[in-house]
């Protein structure tokens, strides 16, 4: 599904002011280096064109593939900043870490889009710059959001599985945990909220959300914050116990990037407890409820805070200049 042309003038021309701040806010933190969108239009003029066209082939033979790209993203920023460093095979890889085993997916779509782009402009892109466009593109052609990455990132010489372990939010933290590990990387309430609207596509596995299903916290029940069809449905997808069994992060709409996520928080809807307490916990900041509120009244608002906070978060930590280097192969280092 296309995004069409009218929403997307307005939410580029909404977020043009977003990206303005963010490059300012590069600009005045010299240490998370100096990240722009024309990165790479001398060296390799093409690369946009390259990574849409793998991406859109990817999602043609399965539309979850854009949500696989995006977490993809996220999780490499979150461990050691955004450098590629999730791509990376071997004895301390983060693919072996508790949130990505068995989970994180498209590391094959990384590969062929790398394989494209070596072909065309030999050494120049880094793989963690392609697992930004490939996130972007991930979300665009799933009708969510056209904002501009900023490029320029090189590729960590490490993987770090004890950080992946540690860093990344898991589906039943609380919602001061998952504040606390998104303030640790520099991002505030709004981001974690918008950010979470990421949900609006893929699936989750039963093994995360089940306990919510029945025996909820020790009780006979389903979790009380759990809309009961909703509940009774997930049953039957979970049933047999087999953890590997999925169900749409966002029921009723989900490979579509939208804001129904939000509106299903707001019904009792949301497939993890980490997703639900965004609005249902007793703890739940006003300030989260809020922002669930506003986004789902609003889809506008949340394309264009979601495609401010992407560029933030690809702003975490990135390697400029002669740090690291430019991967031949994401899988390893040169
Ligand atoms: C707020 C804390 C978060 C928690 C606790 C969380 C947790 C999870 C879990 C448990 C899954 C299912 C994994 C599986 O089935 O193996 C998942 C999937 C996913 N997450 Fe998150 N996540 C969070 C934030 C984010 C953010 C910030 C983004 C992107 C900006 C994101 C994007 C995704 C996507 C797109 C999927 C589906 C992937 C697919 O279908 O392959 N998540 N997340």
């Amino acid at each position: 599904m296309e995004y069409s042309a009218g929403r997307d003038r307005r939410s580029r021309l909404c977020c043009l002011l977003g990206v303005v701040a963010a490059v300012l806010l590069c600009l005045g933190t010299a240490a998370s280096g100096e990240l722009t969108d024309d990165f790479y239009d001398d060296c390799c003029p093409n690369l946009d064109r390259i990574v849409r066209a793998r991406v859109s082939a990817a999602m043609k033979a399965e539309p979850r593939m854009g949500a696989s790209l995006l977490r993809l993203h996220f999780h490499d920023c979150f461990v050691n900043g955004c450098d590629g460093s999730i791509l990376l095979d071997g004895s301390n890889s983060e693919k072996l870490a508790a949130p990505n085993l068995n989970s994180a997916r498209g590391f094959e779509v990384v590969d062929a889009i790398k394989a494209d782009i070596e072909r065309a402009c030999p050494g120049h892109v880094s793989c963690a710059d392609v697992l930004a466009l490939a996130a972007k593109y991930g979300v665009l052609l799933s009708g969510g959001p056209d904002y501009d990455v900023l490029l320029g990132r090189r590729d960590g010489l490490v993987a770090n599985q004890s950080g992946a372990d540690s860093n990344l939010p898991g589906p039943d933290d609380s919602i001061s945990d998952i504040t606390k590990r998104f303030k640790d990387v520099g991002l505030n309430t709004t981001d974690m909220v918008v950010l979470s609207g990421g949900h609006t596509i893929g699936r989750s596995r039963c093994a995360l959300f089940s306990n919510r299903l029945a025996n909820f916290s020790a009780t006979n029940s389903v979790d009380p914050t759990l809309d009961s069809a909703l509940a009774s449905s997930l049953q039957q997808v979970c049933r047999g116990g087999d953890g590997n069994q999925t169900a749409a992060l966002d029921d009723g709409s989900a490979d579509a990037f939208d804001n129904h996520y939000f509106k299903n928080l707001l019904a009792k809807k949301g497939l993890l407890s980490s997703d639900q307490i965004l609005f249902s916990s007793a703890d739940a900041a006003a300030a989260t409820k809020a922002l669930v509120q506003a986004y789902g009244a609003d889809s506008q608002r949340f394309f264009c805070d979601f495609g401010n906070s992407m560029v933030k978060m690809g702003n975490i930590a990135p390697l400029t200049g002669s740090a690291g280097q430019i991967r031949k192969k994401c899988r390893a280092v040169n």
